[in-house]
């Protein structure tokens, strides 16, 4: 029975060090990088709060409904939701969402590494002092100076996929829980550290009232589904990557309070790197709507001005590395996990193989903002298009499928078993969040995407 099983690929070693590496995947690139540059894009205040509410009434219930599909499957998303349609009676096609999961994460990972790869490249111009006392005009041509450059973006980007998959192959306890046991306290500081410069730039209120007060007239079909897509980027759902991570959870864990602890970090995180990056974009006269290099343009003007910013930028630069390579090694295990089961080969050779293509789909990446800046797709560079066709797109349906498929197929004395919730009424409110709630509101945004609404 799919309930006494183990996963084959370990366990973690207590409840702490599951939310750990969960709030490892969650905090990533998707909180520092992309929540402020969409954010900024997209309006800022009405565009939060869409973002707030979709982590609250689609995020929260979809993970919890993740973790117990991989928990009680014990194995890769792929023959977990194969097996766990099996035990349901189901048809047995449901294993595609296992697949469209995984596919997923692999082209987010190709082009994840690319722009941690511009972190790292950060970190070495942090530490050689190239933002110190810069305007923001040459903090600028930094920037463009790198996205210009295939050599430099492509030698970072196989910097980051060779340190991922290094992790990766270290397995569960060895690689994954350690590496993310001390950096995630260590962002929380820096974090809190950026803020207090942003306090002292004078444009302060500009910048909280820029992120925090909506103004609805903003709001375009397509950015509410650019705030409801980042939900599920930034919880890391909707691809099996916290399936996987449950598949090693032991079973005895509550699973409803790991993921209010889980959701709550990822929504400070992203909140505060908000907070200290728009006073900054505005006292400088930057642009809200600068798009991908947000981040890059804005942070080392703070570091390359504040007293002690030299060490504060490295600092933050390398911890960004470090949030962005505990997302990284999620996104690809369940690609992982399926090679080890489906070809009884070693992790190592799995990584391998894994790491290669996802480094060659990276190349796209780097191309589209030199070479390939002009060709496009559907409008949108490769880059876009790959951001677009993951997030918005892959990501919803994928967690539209798990919330139907945990609400609706699964047998309910499974489901009440695994969660063990502390009441009936709170499994019935769970029950109620994933088979209509968060569906209907995927379904909902995705017509008013295709204009059903006028
Ligand atoms: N959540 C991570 C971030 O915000 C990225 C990430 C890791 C992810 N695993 C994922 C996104 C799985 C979607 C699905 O940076």
């Amino acid at each position: 029975m799919a309930n006494s099983k183990k996963s084959m690929h370990g366990a973690w070693s207590s409840r702490f060090a599951f939310i750990l590496a969960a709030t490892g995947s969650a905090v990533g690139l998707g909180n520092i990088w992309k929540f402020p540059y969409i954010a900024g894009e997209n309006g800022g205040g009405a565009f939060v709060i869409v973002y707030l509410l979709c982590v609250a009434a689609i995020g929260i219930p979809i993970m919890m409904a993740e973790i117990m599909l991989g928990r009680r499957g014990g194995q890769c998303p792929i023959n977990t939701i194969k097996a766990l349609a099996k035990e349901a009676g189901a048809n047995e096609n449901w294993k595609y969402l296992g697949w469209m999961g995984t596919l997923a994460g692999f082209l987010i990972l190709s082009y994840y590494s690319v722009i941690a790869g511009w972190s790292l490249s950060y970190v070495v111009k942090a530490f050689t002092g190239s933002f110190s006392g810069e305007s923001a005009a040459q903090i600028n041509t930094l920037f463009t100076e790198l996205k210009a450059s295939q050599g430099e973006q492509i030698f970072w980007h196989t910097f980051f996929i060779v340190a991922t998959m290094s992790v990766v192959a270290r397995g569960v306890e060895g690689g994954i829980e350690k590496a993310v046991r001390f950096l995630m306290p260590s962002l929380f500081v820096l974090l809190f550290l950026l803020v207090a410069y942003a306090m002292t730039t004078g444009y302060y209120s500009e910048g909280l009232a820029f992120l925090f007060k909506p103004d609805f007239s903003e709001l375009t079909a397509n950015s509410i589904l650019t705030a409801m897509g980042h939900a599920f980027f930034t919880l890391s759902l909707g691809m099996g990557a916290i399936m996987v991570y449950g598949a090693y959870l032991p079973k005895d864990i509550s699973i409803a309070k790991t993921v209010f602890w889980i959701a709550g970090a990822d929504t400070v995180v992203a909140l505060l790197s908000g907070m200290a990056i728009f006073p900054i974009v505005f006292s400088n006269g930057l642009e809200a709507g600068a798009g991908e290099g947000l981040i890059f343009q804005t942070l080392p003007i703070a570091f390359g001005n504040m007293t002690g910013g030299w060490l504060f930028g490295v600092l933050f630069f390398v911890l960004l590395v470090f949030a962005a390579l505990s997302s990284a090694i999620s996104l690809i295990e369940p690609a992982v996990t399926w090679v080890i089961e489906k070809f009884t080969v070693t992790r190592n050779q799995a990584c391998l193989a894994m790491g290669g293509a996802v480094w060659l789909m990276g190349l796209g990446t780097v191309f589209s903002f030199n070479s390939w800046a002009d060709v496009t797709f559907f409008g949108l560079t490769f880059f876009g298009f790959l951001d677009y066709l993951t997030a918005n797109l892959m990501l919803p349906i994928g967690g539209f499928l798990i919330a139907i498929f945990a609400g609706r197929v699964m047998h309910d004395r499974h489901t009440k078993e695994e969660l063990n919730l502390k009441t009936e009424k709170h499994f019935e409110i769970w029950t109620y969040l994933v088979s209509y709630v968060a569906p209907a509101a995927v379904f909902i945004v995705f017509l008013s995407v295709l204009g059903i609404f006028g």
